[in-house]
């Protein structure tokens, strides 16, 4: 069967490291409420310069190194933000300028904080259908720059990066390699629980991120073990078979409720929100990157990706590294 497997993984971070302690100097907040709420400890913050795009393909490139690939290796180019360089053109086009690349598709996703998912969904069906070869697949943000820095409840929560998967289209054995399934949701009438409060069609502003923290904490739990579930199940699998969950990064407690209702013990759920704060769409392919490159995630293991974001939207991707 054809499927997607992942070639090589990469991530970049803004050079910018800023603790809770150097946070709370600016914003009516501690360390400890931090600590204790959402497990958060630092988070990186771009620079003038450093952006959207920059780190996108920053990340872009350490996977094609990884992969031993270069971009005239590339025929397409999907890219999850929420937080473009420019309204248009898309960053997807810039990042694929950036890498000396021209001729194949590339374009954005937006889904917010399971945007990354959405683009691997979408770039892996384009692969199974024979439409491209060989993808990256990027998440990057910057939404320091769209946070409220005056807004406590949520400034304290977000960070910048950006993360990347080479995926390439395989003939593959039933218990072989690649993404094996995938489900993606949205619900557009919790829109006004996670949103910025602007836009190029109606403030003509780029606006501010708000949200009702509680409200979203509780239908993420609902939504990703269900989610959890379905793709568990579309793929023949118990959530005994998993070897590691790559959660998207929004609170060490969102984590931790989610792998309870399924049973999963922590030590199978990588961690990374203490080191990179929440960073939307970058978050599932940064940590994923990160878990690969220590070690924890080894060839053959089976592997679920899992994001809920603002829309809402929200999806789950098992793989076989
Ligand atoms: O990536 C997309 C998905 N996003 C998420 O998944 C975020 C989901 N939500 C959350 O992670 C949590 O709801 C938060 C971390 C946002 C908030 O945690 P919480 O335990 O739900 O706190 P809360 O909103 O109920 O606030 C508790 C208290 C309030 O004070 P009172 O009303 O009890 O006196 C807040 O004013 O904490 C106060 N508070 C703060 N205090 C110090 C809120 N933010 C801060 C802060 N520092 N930064």
């Amino acid at each position: 069967m054809i499927r997607s497997v992942l070639l090589g993984t990469g991530s970049a971070l803004p050079k910018a490291c800023v603790s809770n302690e150097e946070l709370a100097k600016r914003v009516d907040t501690s360390d400890e409420w931090i600590r204790e709420r959402t497990g958060i400890t630092q988070r990186y913050i771009a620079a003038e310069g450093e952006t959207t795009g920059s780190l996108g393909a920053a990340a872009a490139q350490a996977a094609l190194d990884d992969a031993g690939l270069t971009i005239a290796d590339i025929d397409l180019i999907v890219l999850a933000t929420a937080t473009p360089d420019n309204t248009f053109p898309a960053t997807a086009t810039q990042v694929q300028m950036r890498l000396g690349g021209k001729g194949f598709p590339a374009f954005d996703v937006g889904a917010v904080c399971s945007g990354f998912l959405y683009a691997l969904t979408t770039a892996d069906a384009m692969l199974r259908s024979g439409m491209a070869k060989r993808a990256i697949v990027i998440g990057a943000e910057t939404f320091s720059r769209i946070l409220d820095w005056d807004d406590r409840t949520t400034c304290v929560l977000f960070g910048d990066g950006a993360g990347a998967f080479v995926i390439e289209a395989q003939d593959v054995a039933e218990d072989g390699a690649g993404i094996i399934a995938s489900r993606l949701h949205a619900d557009g009438e919790h829109g006004e629980m996670l949103y910025v409060d602007g836009g190029p069609s109606t403030t003509g502003e780029v606006g501010k991120l708000r949200m009702k923290g509680r409200e979203v904490f509780r239908h993420a739990v609902a939504n990703l073990s269900s989610v959890l579930k379905e793709v568990l199940e579309q793929a023949g699998h118990e959530p005994a078979d998993i070897d590691w969950v790559v959660p998207h990064q929004a609170n060490f407690r969102i984590l931790d409720a989610t792998a309870r209702k399924l049973g999963l013990p922590m030590e199978k759920v990588v961690v990374t929100v203490d080191q990179h704060a929440n960073t939307s769409a970058a978050s599932v392919p940064l940590a994923y990157d990160v878990a690969r490159k220590d070690g924890r995630i080894k060839k053959g293991d089976l592997v679920m990706l899992e994001a809920m974001g603002g829309g809402f939207t929200w999806g789950a991707s098992l793989l076989r590294a």
